[in-house]
């Protein structure tokens, strides 16, 4: 069997090779680019002059969760199968970013930060532990789904939205665009993993931050095509938004001039709430070209047109 690697981007492709081979030291591994032909090739973002070199491939390893940028570029040939990393430990930092979030507002870190630089000593007595903020999770996925778990764990109500209904233990749950402005009623708190589709772009608009309360906080984990920025930075503006922690942007850098940078009410973090695990994503990868050669269905195969 032969495994190709690709990356756009950081050059994580020897690392990726290793990890694979510690897995299945049976098989060969290319780094693209490369005219060995290869049956699958594990990568992130790999363009178009790959599948043109690479005719027998027979299924694209996403080494990542979120296909939006694979399924963008087009370059994939119709009715090969893409499958995308599932969990993978992914889900356990992306729960570790949302809590973070949660606790810095409801704990008013900001505020101690800031007073901290001024040596100034005050204790705001009106939050704290007296209350608790509703988080909503919007995404209710192999991410989201554990994101909620681990938050109403931890002490916190828990509401949850998705496209399908999902049902979870002890959160309640809503389903479906209608349901978009009562689910977000009732957060204070609205943490975002949703995939990027055609459907789920722009959600976060004035709108909906309109159906917010006044003095929410908003973590985006997802996508940055999830949040229509002026809008964002319009109700931040207002007071209506309280703050935000981003992860995710329309543009990766995010370009020095954005207004995210500088706001006061703004943490930026560069895409790092949940970075694939080498070696939990590479035993993913290996075991499910195990399955599939075993002739086995595999999970986390890609529905190009729900896109994800
Ligand atoms: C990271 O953003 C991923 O999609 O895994």
């Amino acid at each position: 069997m032969k495994i190709l690697v690709q990356s756009s981007g950081i050059d994580v492709v020897p690392g990726i090779i290793n990890e694979l081979k510690a897995h299945q030291p049976d098989w060969q591994y290319f780094a693209w680019p490369t005219d060995e032909q290869c049956d699958y090739v594990v990568g992130w973002k790999p363009p178009a002059e790959l599948f043109t070199r690479q005719p027998h491939l027979k299924a694209v390893f996403n080494y990542g969760a979120g296909v939006d940028a694979v399924l963008a570029m087009g370059a994939v040939p119709a009715g090969m199968p893409i499958v995308r990393l599932e969990d993978a430990g992914m889900a356990q930092q992306m729960a570790e970013y949302a809590i973070y979030g949660v606790i810095y507002h409801q704990r008013r870190m900001r505020t101690y930060h800031a007073q901290q630089r001024d040596k100034h000593w005050q204790q705001h007595e009106d939050r704290g532990n007296v209350q608790r903020p509703t988080v909503g999770v919007m995404g209710l996925g192999e991410m989201g789904g554990t994101v909620a778990t681990r938050l109403a764990n931890f002490g916190y109500t828990v509401r949850g939205w998705s496209r399908t209904k999902h049902s979870l233990d002890g959160i309640e749950t809503l389903a479906g665009h209608d349901a978009l402005p009562a689910f977000l009623s009732g957060c204070d708190v609205l943490f975002t993993v949703l995939p990027l589709t055609a459907t789920t772009q722009g959600v976060i608009n004035a709108a909906a931050l309109a159906s917010l309360p006044r003095g929410a906080f908003i973590i985006n984990g997802g996508r940055g095509g999830l949040i229509v920025d002026a809008d964002l930075v319009a109700a931040l503006e207002s007071g209506h938004i309280a703050g935000a922690m981003l992860d995710v942007f329309h543009e990766e850098p995010l370009p020095k001039d954005h207004a995210y940078w500088s706001h006061p009410n703004v943490i930026v973090t560069p895409h790092i709430a949940a970075t694939t695990p080498i070696k939990d994503g590479c035993a993913q990868v290996v075991a499910k070209i195990a399955a599939l050669e075993r002739g086995e269905v595999v999970s986390g195969i890609v529905d190009p047109k729900m896109g994800y």
